[in-house]
């Protein structure tokens, strides 16, 4: 892995293979480490760029005000760093996965001419409702004195299918484990971001790069009705359920997800 220092914090990052840059943004709270397979998958023909958002895996936290947590633009602005200390002039793929969706729709908003195509995994337009807000505003401030297992412990059934569980294969174990080493002030500061993230459906139909928006067939944080529904209002969009997964589509059938991630980026990475 690589450090760069950019001008609030370092990213640790994951850059492989050459050809059409690839930006893999994970969700929360996880690192790059639950893109391993699309890493492999993606590395034979492009480029693939995959940080840890600050204060995951091994990107320190930085500098933040911790009332106000990391906004979804401030880790989106900490990527565009992330993209000039790299010199990566050409346009890129973006893709995000569930918060990192949401700092996927940010980047979009103020870079949109660095991307090419975009790629939405397993995500959300829609703001937070109040109850969301405030369940999140909690974990938040407990946070610190519980760890992150009960973190794990609550968030695994959302992340994975029933069956996925109860099959104990060893991606649970490799999901708890990545929840379990965030730390307590990274989990927190990401909570008050999303709770505080816009709505943004006024921008999907600005959106004219081609786009894929995939997602688990019972994925329980971003259903696919609501994600066909983000397919629908982008001029440009394919939409993808992966049968049988949930939440963690990457991990849950990696292959599908490469198949998915290869055959498109293929696609985009003839027009530049
Ligand atoms: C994620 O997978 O990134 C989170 O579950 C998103 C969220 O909490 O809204």
């Amino acid at each position: 892995m690589n450090l760069v220092d950019l001008s609030t914090t370092s990213l640790a990052f994951v850059d492989r293979g050459d050809g059409v840059p690839v930006l893999l943004v994970h969700g929360f709270p996880l690192d790059h480490t639950m893109w391993d397979a699309q890493i492999e998958a993606l590395a034979g023909s492009c480029r693939v760029i995959a940080p840890d958002l600050r204060g995951f895996g091994r990107s320190p936290l930085g500098n933040i005000n911790v009332e106000r947590g990391v906004s979804m633009e401030q880790y989106a602005e900490d990527l565009a760093e992330l993209l000039e200390a790299l010199a990566v002039v050409e346009s890129i793929v973006l893709v995000g996965f569930s918060m990192g969706g949401y700092v996927a729709w940010q980047f979009m908003r103020k870079h949109p001419e660095r991307v090419r195509a975009l790629v939405q995994c397993d995500t959300r337009s829609a703001a937070d409702s109040d109850d969301a807000r405030a369940a999140r505003i909690k974990i938040a401030e407990s946070v610190a004195n519980t760890g992150s297992g009960p973190v794990a412990d609550a968030m695994l059934p959302k992340l994975l299918s029933p069956r996925t569980l109860e099959s104990g294969a060893p991606v649970v174990a490799r999901v708890r484990a990545m929840i379990e080493r965030t730390g307590p002030a990274a989990i927190a500061a990401a909570q008050r971001g999303m709770a505080a993230r816009p709505d943004v459906s006024e921008l999907l139909p600005k959106i004219s790069v081609p786009t894929l928006v995939l997602c688990g067939e019972q994925d329980a944080i971003s259903p696919p009705r609501e994600m066909q529904a983000i397919a629908e209002a982008i001029p440009n969009a394919e939409f993808l359920v992966i049968p049988g997964v949930g939440h963690m589509t990457t991990m849950e059938n990696p292959q599908a997800v490469n198949d998915a991630l290869v055959r498109f980026v293929e696609g985009v990475g003839r027009k530049s």
